[in-house]
């Protein structure tokens, strides 16, 4: 009988269970494993080498953990590893597995939002820097112009459960002015950090109406949909139990907590030592 296998699902923390939460929607039967790098969260200030270095080895981890597939559902890790793991390090493990990341998927589909060609990002400082969304998009639609602005006090906003206090209202209002202080006409934003959606409510409230905002989630996922019904041979590799199973590499009871608001359900999750 053939061996199936789990899809891993990682991020620098909590931020990738609101991607997570779409998969599940979407494709229930799958079998997923989630790890969570809390230890060594937030990652959206550190080089490329550390990110690139701390999101191989959680990769390896799921791969050891039996995934295959592994969505990289953190923009930070998209940006400043995917490249580097799908070019340098696959080919060395040579083993049919396969890393994507959430960065491409989102930016193939962004055309199909905005009617000004105008888009604006909310990210980590690192996923800014790196330019990928610019990038990225470019290859796409060449016509779309991307204005960018860092917002890394929000991933610890999110981080610390302070969605719902005066600071996380004075620094929404001041990074969506510092964003649309560089064009008039952005008509779609895209919330390029997966920490991001906790935001939403207070972002819908300072945002003028006109101005559409992408759930990457749900973009991720249908992405992740089309990817399995076009390979056939990873597709059917995939366990299907429906099982959920989560990690992190911080502390089991902070994660269990913080997990049940991003992914809107009560988890178990265990301890996995780096
Ligand atoms: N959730 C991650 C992202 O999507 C970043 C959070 C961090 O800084 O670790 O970019």
């Amino acid at each position: 009988m053939q061996q199936k296998y789990p899809i891993g699902v990682f991020d620098s923390g909590y931020g990738g269970l609101t991607v997570l939460k779409e998969f599940v929607q979407d494709l229930p039967e799958y079998d997923f494993i989630y790890l969570g790098d809390n230890a060594r969260a937030p990652y959206g200030n550190l080089s490329y080498e550390t990110v690139y270095a701390y999101t191989l080895e959680c990769v390896k981890h799921l791969f050891d953990m039996g995934c295959r597939l592994v969505i990289l559902a953190c923009n930070t890790a998209s940006s400043k590893a995917l490249r580097s793991i799908q070019q340098k390090d696959l080919p060395i493990i040579n083993d049919g597995k396969r890393v994507l990341g959430v960065i491409r998927p989102t930016s193939e589909k962004i055309g199909e939002f905005t009617t000004t060609n105008q888009i604006g990002i909310f990210a980590t400082t690192g996923t800014v820097k790196s330019e990928s969304y610019k990038l990225e998009i470019e290859k796409f639609y060449p016509n779309i112009k991307v204005y960018q602005e860092a917002c890394p006090d929000w991933v610890t906003l999110v981080e610390n459960n302070a969605f719902n206090t005066p600071e996380a209202d004075a620094s929404i209002k001041l990074h969506i002015e510092n964003l649309l202080a560089q064009s008039e006409e952005i008509d779609t934003i895209i919330l390029g950090c997966t920490h991001f959606p906790l935001l939403m409510p207070k972002i819908s409230q300072y945002l003028p109406e006109n101005i559409r905002v992408i759930s990457q989630g749900e973009i991720v996922s249908n992405a992740l949909v089309d990817y399995l019904n076009r390979h056939i041979e990873i597709n059917s590799a995939c366990s299907k139990k429906g099982t959920l199973q989560f990690y992190t590499t911080g502390n089991t009871e902070n994660f269990d907590t913080h997990a049940a608001v991003f992914f809107g359900k009560t988890i178990q999750s265990k301890f996995l030592m780096l």
